[in-house]
């Protein structure tokens, strides 16, 4: 029932899964929710685990999810801010790992450069967990597909409508995952906001595979026309602070408000990886609607979160 092939293994991108892996994922992902709500008895899979949380930015999502999910699977977890360890005071994350990685099974680690977590994982023995770089957000993609399937079945029929930053960690991850999965993904975003080329061939190689549709459009109505889901995420990630006023203006053309939505199905599905910025990426209005399923996508993080760790760390 576990994903066997993952055991022991880094999970930094949507990449680093097969297709299959992938499907066997989100299926025990279902499996966990099925559990959750059942009343069954948990099993204890993770007994004597312990995984390190490894944090340069904040987070309420990744963080609350990955620690109530190993103590739900029988483990424990410490949640070391790296303001609060010696990396803040120039301890290389090469010894750090090398340290760490006597002490604790796992490690999940939030940080700004995606070659902070690929170092990690290079100086660990034990498994590394991407949870968010500036890069990926691979534990989010997999709650995105999660959700789309359980409310509109089937992934491969969908066109999935990214509106807004095109460079950003979360669609990267989703795009990743569309491509390997299937279905059909409208990224709008402005002139030099591409998602990064070497992610988009990427993907690009996988759509090939999958019968996936991964399009770029400059266009927020050509990508929402039509679309089953429509799918934003904040103009300003952490650790883009100091471009604020210039990704405003860029942005700007790429809300999600009621008059782009109505191009959208009648029953056209919000997401958002939260948190949001209302009156920024999204309106009020529209992640309050009865559209939105922003709420499912956040408690799918946990369900996802405990097939990822249950299949990692056993
Ligand atoms: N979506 C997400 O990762 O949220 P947090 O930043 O709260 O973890
Ligand atoms: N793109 C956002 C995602 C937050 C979960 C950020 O990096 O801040």
């Amino acid at each position: 029932m576990y994903v066997e092939s993952l055991r022991g293994r880094d999970f930094l991108s949507i990449l680093d899964c097969s297709r299959v892996e992938l499907e066997s994922l989100i299926k025990l992902s279902f499996e966990f929710k099925r559990r959750y709500y059942s009343g069954e008895k948990i099993i204890p899979i993770l007994q004597n685990k312990i995984l390190a949380l490894i944090f340069e930015k904040p987070s309420t999502r990744t963080r609350v999810s990955l620690q109530v999910a190993i103590q739900q699977l029988g483990g424990h977890s410490l949640y070391l801010s790296s303001a609060e360890l010696q990396l803040a005071r120039g301890e290389p994350i090469k010894d750090t790992a090398r340290v760490l990685d006597r002490y604790v099974d796992g490690v999940a680690a939030r940080v700004y450069r995606h070659e902070s977590l690929i170092e990690l994982a290079n100086y660990s023995q034990k498994p590394v967990i991407n949870a968010l770089s500036d890069r990926e957000h691979p534990l989010q993609a997999l709650a995105d597909v999660m959700t789309m399937i359980e409310v509109k079945k089937n992934l491969k029929n969908l066109k999935i409508a990214f509106v807004g930053d095109g460079r950003d960690n979360v669609v990267h991850s989703l795009m990743l995952a569309i491509a390997t999965l299937g279905g059909k993904l409208y990224i709008a975003t402005p002139k030099g906001y591409d998602p990064e080329i070497s992610l988009l061939k990427k993907a690009y190689e996988r759509a090939s595979e999958s019968g996936a549709e991964i399009v770029i459009v400059r266009d927020a109505v050509e990508a929402v026309d039509n679309a089953d889901v429509v799918y934003t995420d904040v103009w300003v990630s952490m650790g883009q602070e100091s471009e604020r006023e210039r990704r405003l203006k860029d942005l700007s053309a790429y809300q999600v408000n009621a008059e782009l939505v109505r191009y959208a199905k009648k029953d056209f599905i919000f997401m958002h990886c939260l948190p949001a910025h209302r009156g920024e990426e999204v309106t009020d209005e529209v992640i309050e609607s009865p559209n939105s399923v922003v709420w499912i996508q956040a408690e799918n993080r946990l369900h996802t979160a405990k097939a990822v760790l249950a299949s990692i760390l056993r």
